[in-house]
C-alpha cells in the first residue's frame, strides 16, 4: 500500500450534550463511577438520529480545510453502523449533498470501531495518483442505546470526522484482522448494544498493543518515528494500559474520549481532527478495535499543511 496522506480534517459533534450528571436521569450511575471506569465525562446526542447530516457537516468542513478541488474526489467512503438507511448508501447522499463530481465510487462501510482504519485503507488502495478520497466516520449511536442499561448508555456518543487523503510515493504497511463473534459486542437490527464489557476490554488491550506492534514491525519503524499514537476512544484505561506496557508518553498518546465518549468510527477521525500543532511531514499511527471482533492500524501522514 502507499503512504496514506492526510490532507485536511473536518469535525461535527451535535451541539446537544449530556454530562455524566444527567446520565443519573436514566439508570442508577454517578460520575465518579464512569470518570473512573472510562475517563468519559460527557457525550454529544444527535438528536434528529441523522447520521448524514453529521457526514455532511463533517465532509464539508474536511474538504474546506484541504483548499483541494472537489472534482478531484473519486472515492467517498462513510463508515458507519448506525446509517438511518439500508439503501441509499451514506456516502451516495454525500456526493449529492456535497456537490460532488459523478465519477466517483461511493459506500458505506460497517467495521464498527475499527471502520475509519479499514475505510482509509480500502480508500486508499481505490486511489489513482493526482485523485483524492473523502473518508467519513459518522454514527448516531444513540440510537441503538437502551437507556435503561447502564453497562451501555453511559458509555457512547454520536459525531463525526472526515479526512480528505491522497496517496504518497513511499510504501506503508497496514494491520487488519477479524475475529468473527457476534456475542461480545452486537446490535441487531430492531434491537439494541448490547456488550460483555469484561471481555471487550481484554480483547481491546490486546488487540491495541498488538496491532501496534505489528505495525511497527511491518513499516520498520520505532515509537520514536511515530510523532503520535490515536487510538480507538473507548476507554482511557484501555489506552492508559497500552501505554503503559509499552512505555510511551502522554504527549504521544492523543486522548479526547472525555469530551465524546466511545463514538465508534468516528472516534479516530474526531480525534485527529481536534488535534493542535499538527505540522507537515508529521507521522500518526492510527488504531481502531471493536465489533466484528475487528482490529486494525495504519501510520498516515500528515500533509496538511502542503494545501494551505
Ligand atoms: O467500542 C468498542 C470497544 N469497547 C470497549 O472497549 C469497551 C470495553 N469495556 C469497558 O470499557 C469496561 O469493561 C466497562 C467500562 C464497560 C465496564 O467497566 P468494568 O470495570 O469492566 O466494570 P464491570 O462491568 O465489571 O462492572 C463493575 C460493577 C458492576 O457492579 P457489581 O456487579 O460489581 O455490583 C456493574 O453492575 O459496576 C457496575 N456498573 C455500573 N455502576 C455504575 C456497570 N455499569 C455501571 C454504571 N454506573 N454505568
Amino acid at each position: 500500500m502507499k503512504q496514506i496522506e492526510i490532507l485536511g480534517m473536518g469535525i461535527f459533534a451535535p451541539r446537544f450534550v449530556r454530562t455524566n450528571e444527567q446520565m443519573k436521569a436514566f439508570v442508577d450511575t454517578s460520575d465518579e463511577w464512569i470518570t473512573s471506569r472510562t475517563g468519559i465525562k460527557k457525550r454529544h446526542v444527535q438528536l434528529n438520529k441523522s447520521v448524514l447530516e453529521m457526514a455532511n457537516q463533517a465532509g464539508l468542513q474536511a474538504i474546506e480545510n484541504s483548499r483541494i478541488d472537489k472534482n478531484k474526489i473519486r472515492v467517498v467512503i462513510v463508515c458507519t453502523f448506525t446509517s438511518e438507511y439500508r439503501t441509499p448508501s451514506i456516502a451516495s447522499l454525500v456526493q449529492r449533498d456535497l456537490g460532488l463530481n459523478e465519477n466517483v465510487i461511493t459506500f458505506d462501510l460497517n467495521a464498527a470501531c475499527s471502520g475509519f482504519v479499514y475505510g482509509l485503507v480500502t480508500a486508499s488502495s481505490l486511489l489513482n495518483k493526482g485523485d483524492y478520497a473523502l473518508v467519513i466516520g459518522s454514527e448516531a449511536i444513540s440510537s441503538v442505546l437502551d437507556m435503561t442499561d447502564r453497562n451501555t448508555c453511559v458509555l457512547f456518543g454520536d459525531g463525526a470526522g472526515a479526512a480528505i487523503i491522497s496517496n504518497g510515493e513511499t510504501q506503508s504497511a497496514y494491520v487488519a484482522g477479524c475475529i468473527g463473534d457476534d456475542t461480545t459486542l452486537v446490535c441487531k437490527y430492531k434491537g439494541y448494544l448490547q456488550m460483555e464489557g469484561k471481555q471487550v476490554f481484554k480483547f481491546a488491550v490486546k488487540s491495541m498493543e498488538k496491532t501496534l506492534e505489528t505495525l511497527l514491525i511491518e513499516n520498520k519503524a520505532t515509537l520514536d518515528q511515530l510523532d503520535y499514537i490515536v487510538a480507538h476512544q473507548a476507554n482511557a484505561r484501555i489506552i492508559a494500559s497500552v501505554q503503559k506496557k509499552m512505555s510511551i508518553s502522554d504527549e504521544k498518546m492523543f486522548m479526547n474520549l472525555e469530551e465524546y465518549g466511545n463514538t465508534s468510527a468516528a472516534s479516530i477521525p474526531l480525534a485527529l481532527g481536534s488535534m493542535e500543532g499538527l505540522k507537515n511531514g508529521m507521522k500518526i499511527a492510527l488504531i481502531g478495535f471493536g465489533s466484528g471482533l475487528t482490529y486494525g492500524g495504519v501510520i498516515v501522514e500528515w500533509r496538511g499543511e502542503k494545501c494551505a
